[in-house]
């Protein structure tokens, strides 16, 4: 018998994308875990997410076959694995989807009978180990199954929707709550009689015997948010097989753990924690915590407190209670990075580029969670010891979470270790409050849609304004009023026009749109913003001035040239900034944001402390270095991969093209960028920082004025010099040196002044001496001393005792309606009189407290009528405390 054949991961995908690329497919990059213009969905959890606009009709590609393997996140939304990694065999937060795609090209025929080629000619998968599922009415399938491959009907099993079958599965995909689906067939893998579990359909069929291997489905609706089903303009097919199940699979292994790619990373989480047995649970789960982790701050996420980045926060966290738990009390996390880039590098070239940063991320969050996690694990323990009905109660839960960073489920993943569970409704009640808050920051508007069958019948705005301010000849192809379209507008109405070519820029890569006017004849269209709607349209947003626009009107363009002009510099100083922070901070600098109007830039990054001023020094004098350089700005197109080969930046979770753009300035900044430039780096003419600042956890904010508007901002420091000057009596060299002479003598009569003031101090308080009066031999004082502070009262105490001898004071000082107390017990008085007690007296009736030795005690209250009151009782309480 020969040993079956052994296919590492690395091969796994390259075979795929080989065997697709054979079948006529085009191979495109895994897009971003962020999705892309997609509002519905918070991370990409499936191949077909970055298609999407194409099977509905919205997006148009030069190819009508495509393949790829795609980075997926299923943790939160419609498809949640986090809470099964670690218990099952093969469920993951973070995988890889091998997937094809046909986008209204081949249909199920094509579709099934490669999927059986690849299976069992390249992969040599034995038949007889494989079933197929198809949906219940899709006799299509079925008939394809049965007749062209040839399979038994006892391994060909039809499953039903939710309702109509007996059991929980369904063989219809959907990737959120709206959006395209339709029916499926699945492959599945028959792992051996060894192993407990039965078919698909059966009520065992959740046991580990048969997995899915492969999901195919067959593309055929959009549904709608009522929940009806549209027909999509043309039947696709979109499939998933799940990288880490087939290689267990083409490894003869059982559990996905058991994969090359995961013992590496098993392997080091050992190594890190200490810990000797390899088939240990909490390994696995942070062998897979470290890919989402990762994977999600190479996209652009970084850990807060909503949205996407509390997801990344819930995943880390559950990694380092699970360090916590093998005994790890120092940050380890962060060390797995460069173990997974070894291992994933390869495929993802965008991790190794990232690594800088997302060590850095992950070690910020370490510390920070280090803070809490021991105290809270105390707390859990403590509540878990006194729970009677297995619950822990919401309250608990909620002050873990709002107290200790606990996730809820954290302490529920905690709670199930125990056998316990946690009362979630009692948390969400705790929470209702904070989840109001996180919806409506979370909540996503969309005012840039347009109708599909616009959306279909339109072709994308052609933009001529890269070398054109001004155009005729342009055909109005859509007039929206109210956001629906309209066939005519009137002067007075607010619309969008949408032009067939334009030389307006519309908003996006944090460039504003432009400005300007639309004209013909005795028609006047005022632009006052320049949108793009359904990414591909440049909508003309403002207002009919004079006459009436129709739709196929031809109008003459003109965009507002000097405020395009002054834009422009300041988006071309944009990429030379973020090239010098690069250089200064280190290349895990990358851009989080931007906004770049006429008259100020604004650059978001990621970067984990505020920027010393030298830094911002170095900064600013590199990119003038490179504005004094007057490199051309050249612009490439090319595919996308070139560019990255080219060296380009590209953003991560931006959407780009199949061709890109890339925009070169110089040697010292190439960036993938639709925006416009200047043609020299000369034209920005002077780059100020005007200011740095934090924006949230790990992301500065630097503002910029470029061109004229840096002049004008030097022009107004200058003259605020020449203001200061002109007070300071001197020029404005002169400046500092007179500011310095200033606060010297400022000092100087400071100190004068305590000198002056101590003294009369010691003069009042010798003064005071002689109104103290005799209580059965003790020297009683009781005294309010205006503007005296604490420390002034002391010293004078100091004296008074020396002064007095067996002697009991108070001393009240008095400024701004409060009152200081100090009390003293001298001399034969001691043991007789206790200060602490006749402070709380004194203090106890004017609103105060205070408290002390025996000897000397101090407090305070409210300077008022009271005051006096209690000073005059003083002698009194002494008597009776002596007597
Ligand atoms: N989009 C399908 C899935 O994720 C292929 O299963």
């Amino acid at each position: 018998m020969t040993t079956p054949k052994t296919f590492s991961t690395r091969q796994i995908r390259q075979d795929f994308l080989d065997f697709f690329a054979g079948k006529g497919h085009t191979i495109v990059p895994s897009a971003s875990l962020v999705p892309g213009n997609d509002p519905t969905l918070l991370f990409t959890n499936s191949g077909m997410v970055q298609f999407k606009d194409v099977f509905l009709g919205a997006e148009k590609r030069s190819y009508v076959r495509a393949a790829d393997v795609q980075r997926c996140l299923r943790a939160g939304g419609k498809h949640n694995d986090l809470d099964s990694v670690g218990y099952t065999a093969r469920h993951h937060t973070f995988f890889e989807m091998l997937g094809n795609w046909s986008f209204g090209d081949y249909f199920k025929k094509e579709a099934i009978a490669w999927a059986w080629e690849l299976l069992t000619e390249v992969w040599k998968l034995p038949k007889e180990r494989l079933l197929v599922t198809v949906y219940h009415t899709d006799d299509e399938a079925y008939d394809l199954w049965h007749d062209m491959i040839g399979l038994p009907p006892e391994r060909i099993v039809r499953i039903g929707d939710n309702k109509g079958a007996p059991y929980a599965s369904d063989n219809f995909w959907q990737m959120a709550d709206t959006g395209p689906c339709g029916p499926c067939t699945e492959i599945f893998y028959d792992h051996g009689e060894h192993i407990a579990g039965g078919p698909p359909g059966s009520p065992d069929e959740d046991g580990d015997r048969y997995i899915e291997i492969w999901n195919n489905v067959f593309m055929q609706f959009d549904r709608q948010p009522d929940g009806t089903l549209v027909p999509l303009p043309a039947p696709c097919v979109d499939t998933g097989m799940g990288l880490e199940r087939l290689a267990a699979v083409l490894q003869h292994v059982h559990t996905n753990y058991e994969i090359d790619l995961f013992q590496g990373l098993i392997r080091k989480a050992a190594e890190l924690t200490g810990t000797t047995d390899l088939e240990n649970k909490s390994l696995r789960v942070i062998a897979d915590h470290i890919r989402a982790c990762s994977f999600l701050i190479v996209d652009g996420v970084l850990p807060s407190n909503e949205g996407r980045g509390y997801v990344l926060r819930r995943i880390i966290r559950r990694a380092l209670r699970h360090g916590w738990m093998l005994g790890v009390r120092q940050p380890f996390f962060h060390k797995m990075v460069g173990t997974l880039s070894e291992l994933m590098g390869d495929a993802y070239p965008e991790l190794p580029a990232a690594r800088e940063l997302v060590e850095k991320a992950l070690k910020a969050e370490e510390e920070r969670f280090a803070e809490t996690l021991d105290s809270g694990m105390r707390i859990f323990d403590d509540v878990a010891s006194r729970v009677v009905d297995g619950v822990i109660p919401g309250a608990d839960a909620f002050r873990l979470y709002d107290t200790y960073g606990f996730p809820v489920d954290l302490t529920a993943d905690i709670a199930r270790e125990r056998g316990l569970s946690v009362d979630m409704a009692g948390f969400e009640a705790a929470m209702e409050q904070q989840r109001e808050t996180a919806r409506a920051a979370g909540k996503f508007t969309s005012t840039t849609g347009l109708p599909a069958d616009l959306v279909a019948q339109l072709s994308p705005t052609v933009f001529l304004g890269y070398d054109k301010l001004d155009a005729g000849g342009l055909q109005v192809v859509a007039l929206l009023k109210d956001g629906r379209p309209v066939p005519a507008v009137q002067a007075g109405d607010d619309a969008v026009v949408i032009l067939d070519s334009s030389p307006f820029y519309a908003e996006s890569g944090g460039q504003v749109g432009d400005t300007g006017v639309l004209a013909e004849q005795g028609v006047q269209f005022d632009v006052a913003d320049t949108l793009k709607f359904a990414g591909q349209f440049h909508g003309h947003v403002g207002r009919v001035a004079k006459g009436g626009l129709k739709v196929g009107d031809h109008v003459v363009a003109s965009v507002d040239a000097a405020r395009r002009a002054s834009t422009i510099l300041n988006h071309s100083a944009t990429h030379l900034l973020h090239a010098a922070l690069r250089e200064v901070l280190g290349t895990h600098v990358q851009q989080k944001g931007s906004l770049v109007a006429p008259d100020r830039l604004r650059f978001d990054f990621s970067h984990f402390q505020p920027m010393t001023q030298a830094e911002l020094a170095e900064v600013e004098r590199r990119v003038n270095a490179q504005i004094r350089a007057n490199s051309a700005a050249e612009v490439h197109h090319m595919g996308m991969q070139e560019a990255l080969d080219f060296g380009a930046m590209a953003l991560f979770g931006e959407k780009y093209g199949e061709q890109v753009r890339v925009l070169k300035m110089g040697d010292y900044s190439t960036e993938l960028c639709g925006g416009t430039h200047v043609g020299r780096t000369g034209d920005i003419g002077l780059f100020k920082l005007v200011g740095e600042s934090g924006v949230s956890a790990g992301v500065r904010r630097i503002e910029a004025v470029t061109g004229q508007g840096a002049l004008d901002y030097v022009a107004d420091e200058e003259r605020r010099l020449a203001e200061a000057a002109d007070l300071l009596g001197g020029n404005a060299g002169e400046v500092v040196d007179k500011i310095r002479a200033l606060t010297d003598r400022q000092k100087k009569l400071e100190r004068e002044l305590e000198t002056l003031k101590a003294r009369a101090a010691s003069s009042a308080t010798s003064d005071l001496g002689g109104a103290a009066i005799d209580v059965g031999g003790i020297r009683v004082l009781a005294s309010r001393l205006e503007g005296f502070d604490a420390k002034a009262l002391r010293d004078a105490m100091d004296r008074l005792k020396q002064q007095l001898g067996d002697a009991v004071i108070v001393l009240a000082g008095t400024a701004d309606g409060k009152a200081a107390l100090v009390a003293g017990v001298n001399g034969a008085a001691t043991g007789r009189v206790k200060a602490g007690e006749l402070l709380s007296h004194v203090a106890g009736q004017i609103g105060g407290k205070g408290g002390g030795r025996p000897d000397l005690a101090q407090g305070g209250g409210e300077d008022g009528p009271a005051l006096a009151t209690a000073l005059q009782g003083v002698p009194e309480w002494v008597r009776e405390r002596i007597r």
